[in-house]
């Protein structure tokens, strides 16, 4: 399967910031890993229009799962594909933790994304309470049930896990304790989706940057990587791009 660099940007950038797409294409016009950056809604288009003919692919942060209706600032998922996006990021703790979003929520979402002809990028993620308490697999075990639909396959579904407590923070599990949790999530996908498990795209996400993408590519069942600070430089993103496909 080809490895998945994906850049989530957040809250961040505007038009100017499009330079470093530039920056980016210019030194990997053609990389060996699959390329997706995801800015604010209001970059799409744009980001899109750059990036047209080249290897990377622009996706949407979260969409509301309803297609369209009486929904002051939301943004559906076919109008994500009308803007040029090919993912929709679903169920990030941010939006998780700030607007309150739930497991049934998050795979409404995702079921509206696929049946918009997009892919669901499904994120899960334990909090630092939670590990302390050894309840990490329990935790995203049940996050995973709870967010994945029903007939979701590879193409259609990545999976990002992403402690919680690693997001934005500089620490990051031990690589062990990566390995662990992204092979149980193959053996659980498998229960939920069956042979399309073994092609889903299990992303790893917490303070990916240049310094540490290698020794944790390396970890078995890694595919790519969900990266947040270090997807606004071109320079460090690049890094991460190269890292994943050697
Ligand atoms: P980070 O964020 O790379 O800045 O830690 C990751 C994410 O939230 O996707």
């Amino acid at each position: 399967m080809k490895k998945l660099a994906a850049g989530n940007w957040k809250m961040n950038g505007t038009a100017a910031a499009l330079a470093e797409v530039e920056a980016l294409l210019a030194a990997h016009p053609a990389p060996a890993c699959e390329m997706l950056l995801c800015p604010p809604a209001t970059l799409i288009a744009q980001m899109a229009q750059a990036a047209r003919g080249s290897a990377l692919m622009v996706g949407g942060q979260d969409c509301h799962p309803k297609a369209s209706g009486a929904h002051t600032g939301d943004i559906s998922a076919a109008m994500l594909k009308d803007a040029g996006a090919s993912h929709v990021i679903l169920g990030h703790s941010e939006r998780r933790a700030d607007h309150g979003e739930t497991d049934a929520l998050v795979r409404a979402k995702a079921e509206a994304v696929i049946g918009a002809g997009l892919m669901a990028v499904v994120c899960i993620g334990e909090t630092e309470a939670e590990r302390d308490g050894g309840q990490t697999l329990t935790v995203i075990g049940g996050q995973l049930d709870g967010s994945v639909p029903a007939g979701a396959t590879a193409a259609t579904l990545v999976v990002a896990y992403e402690p919680v407590w690693a997001i934005g923070t500089g620490r990051t599990p031990t690589l062990t304790e990566i390995g662990e949790v992204h092979a149980f999530l193959r053996d659980r996908l498998r229960g939920l989706v069956g042979g399309e498990a073994d092609g889903v795209r299990l992303l790893y996400g917490g303070s990916v940057k240049p310094s540490n993408a290698a020794e944790i590519f390396a970890v078995p069942h890694v595919d790519g990587a969900l990266v947040g600070g270090a997807s606004l430089k071109a320079a460090d993103f690049g890094a991460i791009v190269a890292a994943l496909s050697a």
